[in-house]
């Protein structure tokens, strides 16, 4: 359709990307090291899907199903995904958000390879060496192809657990054509935990909307954003989350000693947990304010913050054009960095929706919300929620030479000209 013409796709050429002619993604990968290997096979297909509401979907899918096959894999281990196409015939990538890794791995159609296509394949390699919650999905015509269903979640489990819980669920919201699921479900999910039990929940928004999340009958904290540990998260009650479009939060919840726990979703989605009687609706509910908490491992020198560069980029929308600074994706100049460099971008957010924005390749630390500080934390994310009328200002370190996309991850957005490059010279 007209919307998606000017979606990141095989349609690049070296030009409209910014790219210097010796500038490309190849020769970038990771030696091989004695790294235990895990090995997983996705293969791209066009499927027929009865939902548990009795409704009929085309979906297209990795390996037969939506959210594709969980990779779960331990930190420090080597991954490697062959990916395979049967029918797809625009082509499909992987991208795998979150995790940091070598630019000719990153998954992006038309940047860093080109679509796979019917019968062909392409085989991905990157170490785990971050623990979190992240997932994959199709960068080739993304806002069409990650509706449809290419996407899954990939969790890299610790080496050390940093809480104590034996019980974990990850949980994926997702919109496929148009119809919200949680792990593929229209109905609520039963997860067995017994009473006075911790339980992690990994949550992880694949949908293009913002969701706010209750939590009934269980005291939980937060414990982790987008993979990376909160520092000293609070006990938290009859507190709700946002969690933006391509945003993960980590869950560590307390089952009651009678009674169910439940987490909702205000598009009606919920997993209910436990046994026995249900809770009792919550109607006081305050906004869970992740400005107030920091991670152990800040990127930023507290308190004496040298930038390199600055970049202020306006989010918001031009005629019925999302765009950047004013600009759509192949107007806009690309960011060009140096290795070592540490850059400050400031995000505005002027209106046309939420814009939860998006890093390949990196992960930067949030300095400021609407010209407040957070002093002595740091928040370390990869895809920052802005709303209407806010401004952040966060910190990156150049330390992954490559060709990085940034884009709004409401992908229709995206598709409309909200992304752009970060390019190293
Ligand atoms: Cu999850 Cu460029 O995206
Ligand atoms: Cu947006």
């Amino acid at each position: 359709s007209g919307m998606n013409g000017h979606e990141h796709g095989t349609m690049h050429n070296a030009t409209t990307i910014g790219l210097q002619p010796t500038q490309s993604c190849e020769a970038m990968t990771e030696k091989a090291g004695n790294e235990p290997v895990r090995e997983y096979e996705l293969t791209a297909a066009q499927h027929e899907k009865k939902l548990d509401n009795g409704q009929t979907e085309q979906v297209w899918a990795f390996n037969g199903i939506t959210p594709g096959p969980e990779i779960r894999v331990t930190e420090g281990e080597r991954v490697r995904i062959v990916l395979k196409n049967t029918d797809i015939k625009e082509g499909v990538t992987i991208h795998w958000h979150g995790i940091i890794l070598p630019c000719s791995q990153d998954g992006v159609a038309g940047v860093t390879q080109e679509a796979v296509k019917p019968g062909e394949q392409f085989t991905y390699e990157f170490i785990a060496d971050h623990p979190g919650t992240y997932w994959y999905h199709s960068h080739q015509a993304s806002s069409v192809q990650v509706e449809k269903g290419l996407l899954g979640k990939l969790i890299i489990e610790p080496l050390k657990k940093r809480l104590e819980y034996k019980q974990e669920e990850a949980l994926l919201i997702q919109q496929l054509n148009g119809t919200w699921l949680m792990n593929g479900s229209t109905k609520s999910l039963n997860i067995q935990a017994g009473p006075g039990k911790a339980v992690r929940l990994r949550m992880i928004n694949a949908a293009n909307e913002t969701e706010t999340i209750s939590v009934n009958g269980a005291a939980y904290r937060i414990i982790a954003m987008d993979g990376h540990d909160l520092h000293e998260p609070g006990l938290l009650e009859n507190v709700q989350f946002q969690i933006a479009a391509g945003q993960r939060y980590d869950l560590l919840l307390r089952m009651p000693q009678e009674g169910k726990a439940i987490v909702e979703t205000d598009s009606g989605l919920r997993a209910v947990l436990g046994a026995g009687s249900d809770p009792k609706p919550r109607s006081d509910y305050s906004l869970f304010d992740w400005t107030n908490y920091g991670a152990p491992d800040p990127l930023a020198p507290v308190g004496n913050l040298i930038i390199d560069k600055s970049y202020t980029l306006e989010l918001g929308q031009k005629l019925f054009v999302k765009s950047i600074n004013g600009k759509s994706f192949h107007e806009i100049p690309p960011i060009v960095v140096k290795e070592g460099q540490r850059v400050k971008l400031t995000i505005i957010n002027n209106g046309g929706g939420d814009h939860p924005f998006h890093l390949h390749g990196h992960v930067f630390q949030v300095l400021s919300r609407n010209g407040h500080p957070l002093t002595g934390s740091s928040v370390i994310l990869d895809t920052l929620a802005t709303q209407e009328g806010e401004s952040y200002e966060v910190y990156v370190m150049a330390d992954n030479p490559g060709l990085w996309m940034m884009h709004c991850h409401n992908l229709r957005h995206s598709s409309m000209g909200m992304s752009m490059m970060l390019n190293y010279e």
